[in-house]
């Protein structure tokens, strides 16, 4: 069976996933009986280019799109129009919705994926933002049009949790969760640790490519603050919007002065955590915890990240990320076009 693809944004992660599927193209058809093609793509610089029939990913790795050098996919012609026309009509069955996270408002990612759904397209993304804004308000759009919502690269890059909780976890109540959600702020906390400044420590992430020109955004709580949302929104039904969750005690100061009051046997982590109110509700922090040495989440090294969920039915479970990056996210992201195969067409027998 062949699947037509199309990219909004390729970056990073789009590239990583081209590379993956022309690795696994045997595989897929192998034992999923499935084939990838690329029917269109668009970034905000490139613009966008369609070509109905598909190329596959070799063709699309050979013609070197999306860089800024590099010429259309042999037979593409380039596309005229918008960017939410683009999500709208461009040819495929699933668009890629891998565009620039916007923490604060979700946009205009979320309107993309509106649009896609709208025209009945299946939507997979690895954009926190509009599942931390809008995840109801898509979710019930995807059930009335018939398509495909996924968003497992949405917290710790390709880890199954959201997958896992919809296939392997029925019947089951998150009742809360806890976790080291942020790598790069893992990653300067226990280089800290270790003796360096956090300075040091920041230059170090930014050198290998986890940290930000900014790293406030990952410091201060903002990245960990959108993920806590994704998962209270999705494991527990709770309306919490990013802005909703209480940060204390973070940033570049704080974190000096809780590595200098650490005493021996613990380790100084940025802890997300998130439990259920009495009145139904959920609240959920991000803050620098002093976790003692037995604590799992502990002994997590440098830009690992954590989740621990609380469960009704299994008590706790927890997932840890060795060090994640664009390989494992677009992991995550085939894995849902695996699943919207495996859900929504028939698969052909693979070849004998
Ligand atoms: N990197 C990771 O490991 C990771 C992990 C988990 C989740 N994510 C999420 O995955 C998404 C993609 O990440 P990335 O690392 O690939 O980002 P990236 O390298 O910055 O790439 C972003 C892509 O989106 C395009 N873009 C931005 N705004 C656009 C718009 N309005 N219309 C069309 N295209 C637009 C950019 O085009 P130009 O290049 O032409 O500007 C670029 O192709 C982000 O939401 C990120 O938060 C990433």
């Amino acid at each position: 069976m062949d699947l037509r693809i199309a990219f909004m944004g390729c970056g990073n992660v789009g590239r990583s996933f081209i590379a993956m599927v022309a690795e696994k193209q045997a595989e897929l058809w192998e034992q999923e009986g499935l084939r990838l093609l690329f029917s269109a793509g668009m970034t905000r610089s490139r613009g966008g280019w369609v070509l109905p029939e598909g190329i596959t990913a070799q063709g699309l790795l050979a013609c070197g799109w999306p860089q800024a050098d590099a010429p259309l996919p042999p037979g593409a012609r380039r596309f005229e129009g918008s960017d939410l026309s683009y999500a709208a009509t461009c040819p495929s069955d699933v668009l890629l919705e891998l565009t620039t996270l916007e923490p604060m408002s979700g946009q205009p990612a979320t309107d993309y994926i509106r649009a896609a759904l709208e025209h009945r397209r299946h939507v997979v993304t690895a954009n926190k933002g509009p599942i931390a804004h809008y995840y109801w308000v898509l979710r019930a759009l995807a059930a009335s049009h018939g398509v495909a919502l996924r968003f497992e690269s949405t917290v710790m890059d390709g880890t199954p949790i959201f997958n896992l909780k919809e296939f392997s976890l029925p019947v089951t109540r998150v009742k809360g969760f806890r976790g080291l959600l942020n790598g790069t702020s893992n990653y300067v906390l226990a280089t800290m640790a270790a003796g360096s400044t956090l300075d040091e420590a920041v230059a170090g992430a930014q050198r290998m490519g986890i940290a930000e020109a900014n790293p406030g955004f990952d410091l201060e709580g903002w990245d960990a603050s959108v993920k806590a949302s994704v998962l209270a929104r999705v494991l527990m039904d709770a309306d919490l919007r990013p802005p909703d969750v209480v940060r204390d005690g973070l940033g570049a100061q704080a974190m000096r002065a809780a590595h200098e009051a650490l005493t021996s046997g613990h380790a100084l982590k940025q802890l997300v955590e998130a439990a259920r109110d009495a009145d139904g509700g959920v609240s959920a922090t991000v803050r620098l915890a002093a976790l003692p040495a037995d604590d799992p989440l502990a002994r997590l090294k440098a830009g690992e990240t954590g989740l621990t969920l609380h469960t009704d039915t299994m008590d706790d479970l927890t997932w840890i990320e060795g060090n994640g990056g664009t390989g494992q996210t677009a992991f995550g992201v085939l894995a849902d076009v695996v699943t919207i195969a495996r859900q929504y067409y028939t698969r052909k027998a693979p070849p004998p």
